[in-house]
């Protein structure tokens, strides 16, 4: 078999960590995919930028038609951010029959629903695991390990910056904005921090969640949000001396036909396992008809984890290239059947 070639989108945080996994697993991900993943090229902003990981200097580009126009390339790596320049970019990759494995989730809860579409009429595998939860394979397990079930809610801590934030100030009483600032150079937060502290990026991940679980197209719009901007040391001390925690809580539930997705602020009991989830670690309650409660738990951002799912991914793409059956996402088109009955039959907050 060929060997599998990649172009690479972005090397801050969550590139660089690919490169290395691609590097150091070198042998574990041959030995699983029976197949060598090489780098062909990285997008990047600036080529004379000093980098965190060794590469070949040849490989970095400013030009994203050495990536999506390279007919050396079969597979597109997207970890560079934004979202409706990206979109293009990964519309015309995928045209060009071009695998995609991002963890853009700013991209997949706004055009999500449309590259879905456009990769299956591609014949085209895409996946986003790491865009939900950072290291926890969230999506993967909701569409593969829980596949038998019907979910009912979706529940927990899907910001790391966030719940950084509100670690520290509990813990250490911190102020807000040096403690945001600490999560930014630990590589946590977005390029833009606004998202994450008012609680857009938590919201994102909750659409996702929600359209995997109950099989619809929920838009962001759907969702209720509210972010911590305005949680204050007072806050937390109060809630302590009553025995509570902040936490910024994101939920999705379908009840009788009725799809609820919020995201906002919640007082739990000190002794919740939630309230134990600290820094930028995340956890996720899954709540099935059959198999009752699952709790999911790990580092919900950051470069190593991050990297994590993005190559787990993409080692799923070349699995399917090797089995010759590509067109895959976590949702199966019987799924994408079901979206649009489920989308007469709900009705959405
Ligand atoms: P960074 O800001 O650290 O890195 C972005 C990279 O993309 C940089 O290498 C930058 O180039 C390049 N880049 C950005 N815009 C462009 C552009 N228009 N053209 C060419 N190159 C560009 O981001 P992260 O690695 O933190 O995040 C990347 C993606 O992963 C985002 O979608 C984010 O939401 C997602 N994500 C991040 C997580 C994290 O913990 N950081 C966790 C889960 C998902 P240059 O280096 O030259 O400036
Ligand atoms: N900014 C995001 C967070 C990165 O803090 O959770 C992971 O998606």
């Amino acid at each position: 078999m060929k060997e599998i070639n990649i172009g690479l989108c972005g090397l801050g945080t969550v590139g660089t960590g690919v490169v290395k996994i691609l590097k150091n697993h070198k042998d574990e991900i041959k030995h699983k995919t029976g197949t060598e993943i090489s780098i062909r090229k990285i997008l990047v902003n600036d080529v004379h930028k000093k980098r965190d990981v060794v590469i070949n200097q040849e490989w970095l580009t400013t030009d994203a038609n050495e990536l999506v126009n390279n007919p050396d390339i079969d597979v597109i790596v997207e970890v560079m951010g934004g979202i409706d320049d990206t979109n293009l970019l990964l519309e015309q990759a995928l045209n060009n029959k071009k695998h995609i494995v991002t963890a853009n989730k700013d991209l997949m809860a706004v055009h999500g629903q449309k590259l879905l579409k456009l990769a299956k009429r591609n014949n085209c595998d895409i996946f986003y695991d790491a865009s939900v939860a950072g290291g926890i394979p969230i999506l993967r397990s909701l569409s593969d390990g829980l596949a038998s079930d019907k979910i009912q809610k979706i529940m927990g801590i899907v910001n790391g910056t966030t719940n950084y934030i509100l670690t520290k100030m509990t813990d250490e009483q911190k102020a807000f904005e040096p403690v945001l600032k600490e999560a930014q150079s630990l590589g946590f937060a977005e390029a833009d921090p606004t998202s994450d502290v008012e609680g857009l990026d938590a919201a994102r991940k909750m659409t996702l969640l929600a359209n995997l679980a109950f099989k619809m197209e929920i838009s962001l719009d759907d969702v209720e949000v509210s972010g911590i901007r305005d949680i204050s040391q007072e806050d937390i001390s109060f809630a302590r001396s009553l025995g509570y925690t902040i936490k910024l809580i994101g939920i999705a539930s379908i009840n009788g036909g009725k799809v609820e997705v919020s995201v906002e602020p919640t007082l739990l009991p000190n002794e919740h396992p939630l309230a134990q989830v600290k820094n930028e670690y995340n956890a996720v309650y899954v709540y099935g008809e059959a198999v009752g409660e699952t709790m999911f738990y790990g580092p919900g951002a950051g470069s190593m984890p991050t990297a994590t799912a993005v190559v787990s991914d993409l080692m799923e793409v070349v699995k399917n290239i090797r089995l010759g059956i590509s067109g895959n996402s976590y949702i199966s088109p019987q799924y994408r059947t079901q979206l649009k009955e489920n989308a007469d039959k709900y009705t959405k907050y």
